[in-house]
Parts: C-alpha cells; sequence; structure tokens
C-alpha cells in the first residue's frame, strides 16, 4: 500500500471564534481521515477579537468529544505547517460559489509553493453554509440572536466580550 494515502488533514483557519460550520467540517472530517489536525493561524493580517489561546482553547473545549482532531497553532507559511505536522493535505471548507475564487487561488499558491500540497474541499450542512465567523460576531456586536451560529462554549465567550466592551 502506497504511504502517501492521506491520513492526516490540517484544518487551518482564523477560528475567530470557531462557528458551527466550522466544527460541523471538523466532525466529517474526523470520519473520513485518522487524524484531522486544526491549525490556529496565529499571524493573521485582521485584528481578532480572540488572542491565540483563546481561540485554541475555546476550539479543544468543542473538539473534547472526537479523539482524532487536535488543535494546534502556527506561524507563517502553511505548507511549511504541513511538512511540520507531517499532515497529508489541506482541508478547507467551501459554503458558496463566492468562496471559491479565494480558495482557488490560495490552493494553487499552496501548491506552487509546496509541489505536493494537495487541497481537499468540503462543503458543510445547507443551514451552515452562509455562516461566517464574521457575520456570527456582527450579529452579537448588534444584539442579533448569534447563539444560533456558533456552539456553546462559543456564546459565553462573545458575550464577555461584549461585557468587556471588546466587540
Ligand atoms: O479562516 P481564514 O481566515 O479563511 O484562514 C485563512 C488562512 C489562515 C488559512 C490563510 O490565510 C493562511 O494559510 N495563512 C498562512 C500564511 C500563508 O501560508 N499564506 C500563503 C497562502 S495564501
Amino acid at each position: 500500500m502506497k504511504d502517501n494515502l492521506i491520513k492526516t488533514v490540517l484544518y487551518p483557519g482564523s477560528f475567530d471564534p470557531v462557528t458551527n460550520g466550522h466544527l460541523d467540517l471538523i466532525e466529517r472530517a474526523c470520519r473520513l481521515f485518522d487524524r484531522v489536525i486544526v491549525g490556529v493561524a496565529v499571524n493573521i493580517d485582521k485584528n481578532p477579537l480572540f488572542t491565540t489561546e483563546e481561540r485554541i482553547a475555546l476550539l479543544e473545549n468543542c473538539c473534547s468529544e472526537l479523539p482524532n482532531a487536535r488543535v494546534v497553532s502556527f506561524n507563517g507559511l502553511l505548507v511549511d505547517a504541513l511538512t511540520r505536522f507531517q499532515a497529508n493535505a489541506v482541508l478547507r471548507g467551501l459554503r458558496a460559489f463566492s468562496d471559491f475564487e479565494y480558495e482557488l487561488q490560495m490552493a494553487l499558491m499552496n501548491r506552487s509553493l509546496k509541489e505536493e500540497c494537495e487541497t481537499i474541499f468540503m462543503m458543510p450542512t445547507p443551514q451552515n453554509s452562509f455562516v461566517s465567523s464574521r457575520m456570527a460576531k456582527e450579529v452579537a456586536r448588534f444584539n442579533g440572536d448569534f447563539a444560533q451560529y456558533v456552539p456553546t462554549p462559543v456564546v459565553a465567550a462573545i458575550k464577555n466580550k461584549i461585557k468587556a466592551g471588546l466587540l
């Protein structure tokens, strides 16, 4: 048997914070692959609401029932993280057609940086197809019912940020 068959995927993202859509994808991936490494990007351009440690802690809490999921952080290029964590492929979620252009560009850029870097796309359930961290935070900021878009531990964490005047 070939030893480069996909066993471990790296699912990278900002996860600021993890949403039901992210969790949906992680759960699906955990059923398909031996190991799912959720990689929290440290050096994101956006000004994150949650620190890297908070984003990791929330993900760890949400993934506690998934024995083959592991949460890590990474700095620098994704292709280097792929090597560091011995992952065979990158996993990304594709929600809508609008995601496609950015995702295609990123997948091709990563492949041009590292020839063997393959990206696998998975779709969340339609109920989660429009959910994003950015929109969940915006709904929360304007007092809307954001709890339906994020896992339970994240609801409390966002409420704390609102109380602290950070959102
Ligand atoms: O959740 P996001 O914000 O869509 O995730 C984007 C992320 C973090 C996966 C992407 O920006 C990334 O891979 N950053 C690491 C730096 C890198 O490798 N850039 C070159 C490829 S585009």
